[in-house]
């Protein structure tokens, strides 16, 4: 789908100043050359994001991460190389360098390598580190095809690289190790427990609203229909309630689905943790298609991936208040 003949237009497009979304394990990420102050103040201008919220730093090897960083603690930089490629941030001291339209004036700096062929053969073509915030309007749900990208973006990203859809479908981890002890800033596709195996440290997790993360935002992930996050036995009940005041009602929920009223949008959840991960923004996209004004979620179990999983769905209801 991705020829290298792509791969050189985009990677010659950043180092124009140009903006490239580009596939990742996770979902698809709208890129910037993370030198280019000019590409930044565009990056942000397109995502329609307040400019004081920090960008993640894409490099294509765990060796980079001192280009970015200042004082790498030594479980960043275990984790880092035990964990990357793969859907990982961690949070440093910023390199003196680094310029303040990644780290939103802040003091640290977010660095992941993405576990993605096309995403590390651009990384490899161009160089220099990308700057790639989720490929989607501020506050909505990230994309995880690159159909997805140009319905929220259209134009306004020059060069778009289609691998087809993301295979884990939720966000990375986000570590920070600036402080005494490890904390997850956001749950994503590494786990808790690895980080805590890898790093042989407890790791806390920070829950609720932390500004400098618009990621952890009271609603955010969030499509156009309300998301209310429920129990498996109270679907029927309000599923019936809410179209009886007229409302139009989608069901997400894994495994077997009680007996519904006629006339509810069912969307297809799978059973399992990280399949559920990976179609979970394409059934809330597909939500709205389908005209759904409340959509009725049951989380997966909360192991593994289901634990960002269920964040992202609080988070898309808006009820993730510090
Ligand atoms: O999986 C991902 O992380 C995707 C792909 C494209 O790599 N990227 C992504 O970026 O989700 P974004 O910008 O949509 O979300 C990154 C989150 C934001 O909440 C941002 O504020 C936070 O990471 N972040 C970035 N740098 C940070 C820093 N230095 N300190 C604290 N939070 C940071
Ligand atoms: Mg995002």
């Amino acid at each position: 789908m991705t020829t290298d003949a792509d791969i050189s237009r985009a990677a010659e497009t950043l180092r124009r100043g140009g903006l490239v979304a580009f596939p990742t394990e996770t979902v698809y990420g709208l890129g910037a050359d993370a030198d280019d102050a000019g590409a930044l103040a565009r990056l942000y201008a397109v995502k329609g994001r307040p400019g004081e919220h920090p960008v993640i730093v894409h490099v294509g090897a765990a060796g980079q991460l001192d280009d970015w960083a200042a004082g790498v603690p030594v479980a960043a930089r275990r984790l880092g190389e035990a964990l990357w490629p793969g859907p990982l941030t961690l949070v440093v001291r910023r390199a003196a360098r680094v310029l303040d339209g990644v780290t939103g004036g802040g003091d640290t700096v977010g660095v992941r390598v993405p576990d993605q062929p096309v995403a590390l053969a651009l990384l490899r073509a161009f160089g220099g580190g990308i700057a790639a915030p989720s490929a989607n309007r501020f506050g909505h749900v990230s994309p995880t095809t690159a159909g997805d990208v140009r319905a929220d973006l259209g134009d306004d990203v020059d060069v778009v690289l289609d691998d087809g859809p993301c295979s884990v479908g939720v966000e990375s981890t986000i570590v920070d190790c600036t402080g005494d002890e490890l904390v997850i800033l956001r749950p994503g596709g590494v786990t808790r427990e690895r980080v805590e195996d890898v790093s042989g440290q407890a790791v806390g997790v920070r829950s609720g609203s932390l500004v400098r993360a618009p990621g952890t935002l009271k609603s955010h992930y969030a499509p156009e229909a309300t998301v209310l996050v429920v129990d498996r036995q109270d679907l029927t009940e309000r599923a019936t309630a809410l179209l009886a005041s007229g409302e139009c009602v989608g069901v997400l929920a894994p495994g077997p689905i009680p007996i519904l009223p006629t006339g509810v949008v069912v969307l297809d959840a799978p059973t399992g943790a990280d399949e559920y991960a990976r179609v979970l923004y394409a059934r809330l996209r597909e939500a709205d298609r389908r005209g759904v004004d409340v959509l009725l979620a049951v989380p997966p179990p909360e192991t593994g991936v289901g634990v960002a999983v269920g964040d992202r769905l609080r988070r898309a209801a808006g009820r993730e208040h510090s």
